[in-house]
């Protein structure tokens, strides 16, 4: 019998090691990594109508409209690869994303299995951002003290040259983190009400965090 698919959502302000954790235990989980971010910064760099849309609130640190925000996801979740499930990272992140992804979960006759919570103090991620930097060609996440590449500047991956995003900037993450208890942090209550909400400590070595989340998500 083909196993039930299982949907993790991953949530955390911005900086609190989402894409990170997500890339190193999409391979254990042998599940795809859905990371809005990402599908965004790849439409900014295909100069896609949908990016040039989205640039204009990703650069001042504000959330893109859900009507756009869930398409896109949703067509990303339509795919064939996703019918064993998802990591989901940075969607949803309104109470009106969570509704859309429950209903259309619920159409398929399934549910979100589990939302793994990284928690970080404010101060922390800050410094956090100030230090990320990431390849320009697969979006592979680097920091110039925690995560360091093997050779500067460049992807272990594949070679590509290493950036710092321009949402990274310190104004920016101020407003990003604004944004992240007005808008988002409604929905560590709303996953609890499910009965899904796991609380995971981001404050310690990366190393560490996969540690406790693959005791998460083994239970
Ligand atoms: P998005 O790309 O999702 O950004 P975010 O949520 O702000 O999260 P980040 O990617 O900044 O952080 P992360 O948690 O992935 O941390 P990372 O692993 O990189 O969204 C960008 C923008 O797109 C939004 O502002 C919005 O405009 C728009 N958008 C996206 N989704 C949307 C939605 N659903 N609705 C509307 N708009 C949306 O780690 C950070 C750094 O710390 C790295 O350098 C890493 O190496 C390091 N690090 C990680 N873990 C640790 C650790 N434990 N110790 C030390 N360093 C660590
Ligand atoms: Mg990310």
């Amino acid at each position: 019998m083909p196993k039930k698919p299982k949907y993790i959502v991953l949530l955390g302000p911005p900086a609190s090691g989402k894409g990170t954790q997500a890339t190193r235990l999409r391979e254990e989980l042998d599940l795809p990594h859905v990371a809005s971010g990402d599908l965004f910064r790849e439409h900014l760099k295909n100069e896609s109508e949908l990016g040039a849309k989205a640039k204009e609130y990703i650069d001042r640190g504000a959330l893109v409209p859900d009507d756009i925000t869930i398409a896109m996801v949703m067509d990303r979740l339509s795919r064939p690869d996703c019918e064993k499930g998802a990591i989901l990272d940075g969607f949803p992140r309104t109470i009106a994303q969570a509704e859309a992804l429950d209903a259309a979960l619920v159409e398929q006759g399934h549910k979100i299995s589990v939302t793994p919570s990284i928690v970080v103090p404010d101060e922390v991620l800050v410094e956090r951002v100030g230090g990320r930097r990431v390849c320009r060609m697969c979006g592979k996440t680097y920091h110039v003290r925690f995560n360091l590449p093997q050779e500067p500047d460049v992807c272990d991956r594949d070679g590509g040259e290493l950036y710092q995003r321009d949402d990274d900037k310190p104004e920016t993450v101020r407003e990003r983190l604004k944004v992240y208890w007005k808008q988002t942090s409604p929905l560590i209550e709303y996953y609890r009400g499910q009965g899904v909400l796991v609380e995971v400590n981001g404050d310690q070595p990366i190393d560490a965090v996969t540690e406790e989340l693959r005791t998460v998500l083994a239970g």
